[in-house]
């Protein structure tokens, strides 16, 4: 019997990788969560699977928790959370234990670019040349920004107070977690994705100003959009009460969308699902029904 670990099974993109494996007919003593809180894992444990106990910085913990595995989902790590010793850990432990192919959720990098950034990209090179270098079998998937976390940017009260973003009007093609859960669940499910790399963007491009102009649609009330300097956008997050480590991160990734970093459209999302990304009118109609 193959066995497919998902780390971060307490989280929203673990969670719903696992919930789309067993919706795909994966058998539920298949499947291994990862959790490194007990308790919290108690909602997913009631689907049937198996969940263990580790935790990306106990390196033994996680020698224990891969064993018997053949294919492990490697969710990311936050960002200020040294993302290199928690992935490093992660990738040596299923390769001393003979898992035999890792799927990395990586961000997406434009080709040329060179942009980097802090916290992320050096962390995700880091882990993509270190599954490489392991020798199994990998997936790398490249994400876009996840659609349902795009209000962190440009503001939780949009109709209240507008949108207030650093300049420039590249387009980004983002999609839901659940959307790219599926992909994942996709590629551990499915034979042939061995030692490839896609590039999950969704069907749509959009710009902030595309979004303001959405959700005013979609509200019938006025979305003003106003261009500020990236030192007012990042006063403004931390009269919000956002923590000062993280308004400057919040900031480069506006000046990252809006660079059209995140633009790319290969199709590599639609062919893993079958069909098109849910729009971003579509995502707000259906959060607001
Ligand atoms: N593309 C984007 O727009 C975007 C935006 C934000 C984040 N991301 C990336 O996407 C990842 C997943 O997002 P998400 O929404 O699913 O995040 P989430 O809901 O916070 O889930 C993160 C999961 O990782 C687990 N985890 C954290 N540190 C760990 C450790 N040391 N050992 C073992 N497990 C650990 C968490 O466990 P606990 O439940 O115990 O905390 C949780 O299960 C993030 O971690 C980040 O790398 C991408």
């Amino acid at each position: 019997m193959s066995k497919i670990l998902v780390t971060g099974a307490t989280g929203v993109v673990g969670k719903t990788t696992i919930v789309h494996l067993l919706k795909k007919g994966i058998p539920a003593n298949e499947i291994v969560g990862l959790a490194r809180n007990a308790e919290k894992a108690e909602e997913i444990l009631n689907t049937g699977i198996e969940i263990r106990i580790g935790d990306y910085f106990d390196y033994d913990s996680l020698l224990q928790a891969f064993e018997g595995i053949d294919k492990l989902m490697l969710i990311s790590a936050h960002a200020f959370t040294d993302r290199i010793t928690q992935h490093y850990n992660a990738i040596t432990a299923a390769r001393e234990v003979g898992v035999k192919h890792i799927v990395y959720m990586s961000i997406m990098r434009k080709a040329g670019s060179g942009l980097v950034m802090p916290e992320v990209t050096e962390s995700d090179i880091f882990s993509e040349q270190t599954i490489k270098a392991s020798g199994l079998n990998y997936t790398i998937l490249f994400h876009p920004p996840f659609t349902d976390v795009l209000s962190f940017y440009y503001g939780l009260k949009p109709y209240e107070n507008g949108f207030k973003l650093p300049g420039g009007k590249g387009k980004m093609a983002p999609a839901t977690r659940d959307e790219l859960a599926e992909a994942h669940a996709a590629v551990l499910s499915q034979p042939g994705h061995e030692n490839k790399t896609y590039i999950l963007s969704g069907s749509e491009a959009v710009s902030f100003a595309d979004i303001a102009q959405i959700l005013a649609e979609v509200k019938r009330e006025p979305v003003p959009y106003t261009t500020i300097t990236a030192q007012a956008y990042n006063e403004l997050r931390a009269s919000e009460g956002i923590p000062a480590h993280l308004t400057g991160f919040v900031t480069d990734w506006v000046i990252a969308i809006n660079s059209g970093e995140y633009a790319e459209q290969p199709g590599d999302l639609e062919r893993l699902l079958g069909r098109k990304t849910r729009t971003f009118r579509e995502f707000v109609e259906s959060s607001r029904a």
